[in-house]
């Protein structure tokens, strides 16, 4: 019988027959599926499994503090935390087009997890979170995370001493099946049905250049959105919602005194496949609470808007 738990039996027997005694590395992104995969291989191998977090400044609020409270503190999972956000500021620092911006972010990130590999020793197996709809889909035009790591792998970056073997638990499963998996093994229902994140993170939701400035008010920003549409039960009645920075200010007022700040936008939509989808239309009342919320709670932010564009035209990010 197909049930979870015979998915996950199944899977263990699989993978220790696969690796034996062997050292593996697994790139953990904080995702679902990087995450289902790390949780699945330490109940099958446990400290045979060494995973490489990189932390490159463009994640959600505390989420890289999250992640490794997580998977290192709570599961006892080894996890190297590559703490590279001067970096990736750096390599951004005056670039402001969006598919310019997507290649340094791919780039530094196949660098940063080089190096880190590289400091691993007698590792022989790679592990990824691909999925069977990545198994099937033919390579996207936008890059995501776990295609960075396939690619990073192709093209044989790694030391020569250091060869690997893929291992890819996840193959055949689909999106739903890897979420009932990760509950089954113990993951917190709220990382396991969270919404997409973008492989490039913040770095697309920064239009334009891409300041640490603007990350970390957009964090502020976003935590209180999400924040509200939990509480509100919105939150899993939308497919993604997140917030956009938008890198001009505007005229406000705050007691008797003038502001002239930055603008965020909220975008919430509703999709099946994310290839169409629409804009989610939340209860005003919800809108004007988190927006209300952010403009008085975030100094810098003096003007909220809601973006009603729908897929096609728009896509679902701004970048
Ligand atoms: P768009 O903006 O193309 O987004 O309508 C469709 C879905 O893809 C996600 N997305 C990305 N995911 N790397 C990723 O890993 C990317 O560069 C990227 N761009 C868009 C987006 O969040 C949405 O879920």
């Amino acid at each position: 019988l197909w049930t979870t738990a015979n998915i996950i039996e199944d899977s263990i027997a699989r993978v220790r027959e696969q690796v034996g005694t062997d050292q593996v590395m697994l790139g953990l992104s904080g995702g679902v599926d990087s995450s289902v995969v790390a949780a699945l291989l330490h109940k099958a191998i446990g400290d045979q499994l060494t995973c490489v977090f990189v932390d490159h400044g463009l994640l959600r609020y505390k989420e890289g503090d999250q992640v490794m409270a997580m998977f290192a503190e709570n599961m006892g999972i080894k996890v190297i935390r590559a703490d590279v956000e001067d970096r990736f500021m750096t390599a951004l620092a005056g670039e402001a087009d969006p598919e310019k911006k997507r290649k340094i972010i791919g780039r530094e990130f196949i660098e940063v997890f080089d190096e880190e590999s590289a400091k691993l020793k007698g590792v022989k197996w790679l592990a990824q979170g691909t999925i069977y709809p990545d198994v099937i889909e033919s390579a996207g035009s936008k890059t995501g995370k776990a295609k960075v790591i396939k690619s990073h792998h192709n093209v044989g970056g790694l030391p020569e001493d250091m060869e690997m073997s893929l291992i890819e638990p996840l193959r055949e499963l689909f999106k739903d099946e890897v979420r009932k998996l990760g509950v089954a093994l113990g993951l917190p229902y709220n990382m396991v049905y969270r919404h997409p994140f973008p492989g490039p993170g913040l770095g697309v939701r920064i239009l334009g250049e891409v300041k640490k400035e603007y990350a970390d008010i957009l964090r502020l920003a976003d935590n209180i959105y999400i924040e509200e549409l939990v509480k509100w039960e919105l939150y899993d009645k939308t497919s993604q919602a997140f917030t956009v920075f938008l890198p001009v200010k505007s005229v406000g007022v705050v007691g008797d005194a003038r502001r002239y700040d930055y603008v965020v936008a909220l975008r919430a939509v509703e999709t099946i496949d994310f290839m169409t989808a629409r804009w989610a239309h939340l209860p005003y009342e919800f809108l004007e609470h988190v927006s209300g919320r952010i403009i008085n709670e975030i100094p810098r932010i003096s003007r909220v808007v809601y973006d009603i564009s729908s897929k096609p035209p728009a896509t679902i990010e701004w970048e």
